[in-house]
């Protein structure tokens, strides 16, 4: 059922979880979610950046997000990843995403303030929560690639006390897509910032190559929300080579492929989900 955001996140800081934001493409990865998510009764947040939508455009991806929250046996929150544009952020709730994020990421915190307040405010007008970004993500969200530069303590409070956001994206080192080495996280960063706004969920973009124990130890640090794009991605990508490897060339057909496509993503995500989840140990998930 969709349900909001706001309050999976404050459950889920309660709980010292995170709850698992994964970025949905097409159809095979929306259902292999989904199943993961209904067979660890665990709930999920469903996204698509705004970058995304020249591949998979808003008007059918949205409406096919929306009935899957719809019908799912667990609570679902849809969100816009990285809304860049009014255009589109007033577009995706009017095509009942629940959630938008707004990267303001690129400005001054006084603009991003500014402008992340203006969202918020309209947002909320309609039943809508706000996630800002503070600070650069590394890498690329479909757009330009960018070099990871954490935010700076003060910037993070600004943020969080004067935007009016619901969540808060902080750049302690991350990076979307593929890492290009190990990944090195600011912990110290991320736990002054929970010290100093306890209540507020911290979100971790960039999740695809952070390590387990490091997925873990955000947690304990008030990161409430995990983002992953990139390992779904290439779940299908790895199903593909898998099915082209294997399968005989007089036999292949769409309907084997797809299922291939479900169940590799529904392997990635529910390893992620018990991860996030912060209740079996490490050592127990098959990741
Ligand atoms: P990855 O592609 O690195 O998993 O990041 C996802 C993300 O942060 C989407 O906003």
């Amino acid at each position: 059922m969709l349900c909001p955001f706001k309050r999976l996140l404050l459950d889920a800081l309660k709980d010292r979880r995170a709850v698992g934001a994964f970025n949905v493409g097409n159809l095979e990865m929306l259902l292999g979610i989904v199943k993961a998510a209904e067979e660890s009764n665990t709930p999920v947040i469903l996204q698509i950046a705004e970058k995304r939508f020249s591949h998979s455009p808003l008007e059918y991806i949205a409406p096919m997000l929306h009935a899957a929250a719809m019908r799912a046996k667990v609570e679902i929150a849809l969100e816009l990843d990285h809304g860049c544009t009014l255009f589109n952020v007033r577009r995706s709730m009017d095509l009942g995403f629940n959630t938008i994020m707004f990267d303001g990421s690129m400005f001054h915190v006084d603009k991003n303030i500014e402008e992340t307040k203006k969202i918020a405010d309209e947002a909320h007008a309609r039943g809508v929560a706000l996630e800002a970004e503070i600070g650069v993500v590394g890498g690329a969200e479909g757009g330009a690639e960018m070099q990871a530069n954490c935010a700076s303590l003060s910037d993070i409070i600004k943020l969080g006390t004067q935007s009016s956001c619901d969540a808060l994206a902080v750049a302690i080192g991350n990076a979307h897509g593929h890492y290009k080495g190990v990944p090195k996280l600011n912990f110290k960063l991320l736990e002054d910032a929970h010290n100093a706004l306890p209540d507020l969920p911290l979100v971790l973009h960039g999740g695809t190559g952070i390590s387990l124990s490091d997925f873990r130890k955000a947690i304990t640090m008030g990161i409430a929300k995990i983002n992953i794009a990139t390992a779904n991605f290439d779940a299908i990508v790895t199903a593909s080579q898998k099915y082209t490897k294997t399968s005989d060339p007089k036999s292949s057909n769409y309907f084997s492929l797809n299922e291939l496509m479900v169940e590799e993503v529904y392997n990635t995500t529910l390893a992620h989900i018990k991860v996030f989840n912060n209740q079996e140990p490490l050592e127990s998930i098959n990741f």
